[in-house]
């Protein structure tokens, strides 16, 4: 039977999906509150994992044993590193990799290692999923019926764009232009960074158990970013991904 798990790693990033969850009923456990109940008939878990690789791990490892959950969505927010991305865009990650993974000279940079393996791949048919919703949530107008004139404009986000490529995690958050231009330097094809989806993908990959991981931009990764990442996770995320998660729950 179908157990959906959904997680994003700040209150904020998962306060609107708790609020699509009808029937919904709360477990807490290692100071985490996983909501459970249904989303368009779908039996579905809802969690904060709190921030970073570990923290992300032992949550989705929990979700396997304790929920049983056959898929697993990600939706949080994620710092700029292409400069094509502007704030208010969504990157849905092909390929995750972890940026502070060096076992070197045991193996390559950025393998982890036993897997054998850099990249961790999202699952084709979720992401195909996601894209489609997502591109319901860009039609014409329909952000201005989610966020207010204020919040678009402060943000400047008039015409959102979806990515597909790679996604970069590790324990840092990134607050400068040298480690944004160091990680480019390093993984040019880097969309953008963030603290847990290759985490999220490594046990899913573990587990075999399809995921997918949905990032909105909310500061560029540089010198600006203490500043912007504070305030669209007051004011954008919360609605972003509820829309998001709902949208694809209606293509499921
Ligand atoms: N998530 C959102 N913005 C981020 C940043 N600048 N660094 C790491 N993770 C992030």
């Amino acid at each position: 039977k179908r157990m959906i798990g959904i997680m994003g790693a700040m209150p904020e990033e998962i306060e609107g999906v708790v609020g699509l969850l009808s029937n919904c009923e709360v477990r807490s456990m290692g100071q985490r509150s996983y909501f459970t109940g249904q989303i368009n008939g779908i039996d579905a878990v809802v969690v904060f994992s709190r921030w970073g690789k570990v923290a992300a791990a032992t949550t989705v490892t929990t979700l396997i044993h304790e929920f049983k959950i056959t898929e697993l969505l990600f939706t949080g927010v994620a710092g700029a590193i292409s400069l094509d991305l502007k704030i208010g865009d969504i990157v849905l990650g092909k390929r995750l990799i972890q940026h502070d993974m060096d076992a070197r000279p045991l193996m390559k940079q950025f393998e982890i290692p036993l897997l054998s393996k850099t990249y961790l791949e999202s699952d084709a048919t979720h992401l195909a999923t996601a894209q489609k919703a997502i591109e319901i949530v860009f039609e014409n107008k329909r952000l201005h019926t989610i966020f207010t004139e204020e919040d678009l404009k402060a943000f400047s986000i008039s015409e959102p764009r979806l990515f597909m490529g790679d996604i970069a995690s590790g324990d840092q958050f990134f607050s400068s232009n040298e480690q944004k231009n160091n990680l480019n330097a390093q993984l040019p094809a880097v969309l953008c960074v963030e603290m847990e989806g290759a985490a999220v993908a490594q046990v899913c990959y573990e587990y075999e158990i399809p995921f997918s991981i949905i990032r909105t931009i909310s500061d560029g990764a540089d010198a600006q970013s203490h500043i912007d990442f504070p305030s669209f996770i007051k004011k954008i995320s919360s609605k972003y991904a509820a829309e998001i998660i709902k949208n694809i729950f209606l293509e499921l």
